[in-house]
C-alpha cells in the first residue's frame, strides 16, 4: 500500500517540488493550500493523471486554531492513513523592531510556529498508527538572525526547538526532523529593488549560488525514509552557516 504524505503550502514553489519528488517515488499525497487554489488544482490534476486517485487537496488557514485543531477530522476519515507530515507553509516579511505590531507578530508566529505545533498534536495519533514521521521546514535564520526579520527568525528558532522537543516526546513511534534551507528561491513577495539585497546575501554563501527546490525535496525524502534519524536539523544552505 502506498505511503501518504500531507504537505502544507504545497501548491507552489518549494512545497510543490517536494510534492512532485515524493509522488515520483510512489507516495500518495494530501496537498494543503490556502489561497493558491488554481495552482493547487493544476498540480493535483497533473499528479492524478500520472496515478489515478494518488493525490487530493485540503484547504485551510494554518494561523487559525480551528483549522489545525480539526485537521485530523476534517482532512482524514478514520480509515485514511498518514505516514508523513511536512510543515512547509510559512510567511516571511520584514519588520524592523520599531514597527513590529501585534498583527505582524501573530500572523508570523501563528503560521510558522503555532500552526505546525497544533497540526502535529492533531495528527500524532494517525502518525502513530503508521510509525510515521514529521519534517519541519525551518531556515538557517533560525540559527543566525536576519536583520529586520526578527519575528520570522524567532518563529523558525521555535520550530527547530519544537522539532527536537517533539522528537523526544513522540519517540519511539514517530520520528521528527527538520530541514533548514538557505537561499533557495527569492521571496515570492520580493520587490525588484530587493533583488540586489538578496544577491548581496549570496556573497555569504561558500558555494556561491542559490540552491534548488529539488535540494530541499531530496533531503525531505532522505529524512522520510531513514528510519534511524530523529531530532535532527539538516542545513541545506550552500555552506551559509559555516561562513
Ligand atoms: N524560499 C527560500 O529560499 C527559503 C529559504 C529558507 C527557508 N525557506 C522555508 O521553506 C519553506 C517553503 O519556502 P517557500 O519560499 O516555497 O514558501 P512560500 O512560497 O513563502 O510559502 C509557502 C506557502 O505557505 C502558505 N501559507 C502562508 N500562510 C499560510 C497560512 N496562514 N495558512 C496556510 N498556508 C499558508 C501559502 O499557501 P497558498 O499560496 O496556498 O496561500 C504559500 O504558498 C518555508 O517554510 C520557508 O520558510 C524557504
Amino acid at each position: 500500500m502506498a505511503k501518504v504524505a500531507l504537505i502544507t503550502g504545497a501548491a507552489q514553489r518549494i512545497g510543490r517540488e517536494i510534492a512532485m519528488c515524493f509522488h515520483a517515488q510512489g507516495w500518495n499525497l494530501v496537498l494543503h493550500f490556502q489561497t493558491s487554489e488554481g495552482q493547487a488544482n493544476e498540480l493535483c490534476e497533473q499528479l492524478n493523471s500520472v496515478r489515478t486517485n494518488s493525490t487530493r487537496l485540503v484547504r485551510g488557514d494554518l494561523s487559525d486554531p480551528a483549522c489545525t485543531e480539526q485537521a485530523a477530522d476534517h482532512w482524514f476519515s478514520s480509515d485514511q492513513r498518514l505516514d508523513l507530515l511536512i510543515n512547509n507553509a510559512s510567511v516571511f516579511s520584514a519588520q524592523p523592531l520599531s514597527s513590529i505590531d501585534l498583527a505582524h507578530w501573530e500572523s508570523t508566529i501563528n503560521t510558522n510556529l503555532r500552526g505546525p505545533l497544533f497540526l502535529c498534536q492533531a495528527l500524532a495519533p494517525k502518525l502513530e498508527e503508521s510509525n510515521g514521521s514529521i519534517i519541519n521546514i525551518a531556515d538557517v535564520y533560525a540559527q543566525q538572525p536576519l536583520q529586520h526579520y526578527s519575528v520570522y527568525s524567532i518563529s523558525k528558532a521555535g520550530l527547530v526547538m519544537m522539532t527536537r522537543a517533539l522528537a523526544l516526546e513522540l519517540a519511539p513511534n514517530i520520528r521528527v526532523n527538520a530541514i533548514s534551507p538557505g537561499a533557495i528561491l527569492h521571496p515570492s513577495n520580493s520587490q525588484p529593488e530587493e533583488s540586489a539585497w538578496v544577491d548581496s546575501l549570496l556573497k555569504k554563501v561558500p558555494l556561491n549560488r542559490t540552491g534548488n527546490a529539488s535540494d530541499i525535496a531530496i533531503t525531505a525524502l532522505y529524512l522520510a525514509t531513514n528510519s534511524y534519524t530523529t531530532g535532527q536539523v539538516i542545513a541545506v544552505d550552500g555552506g551559509r552557516l559555516i561562513s
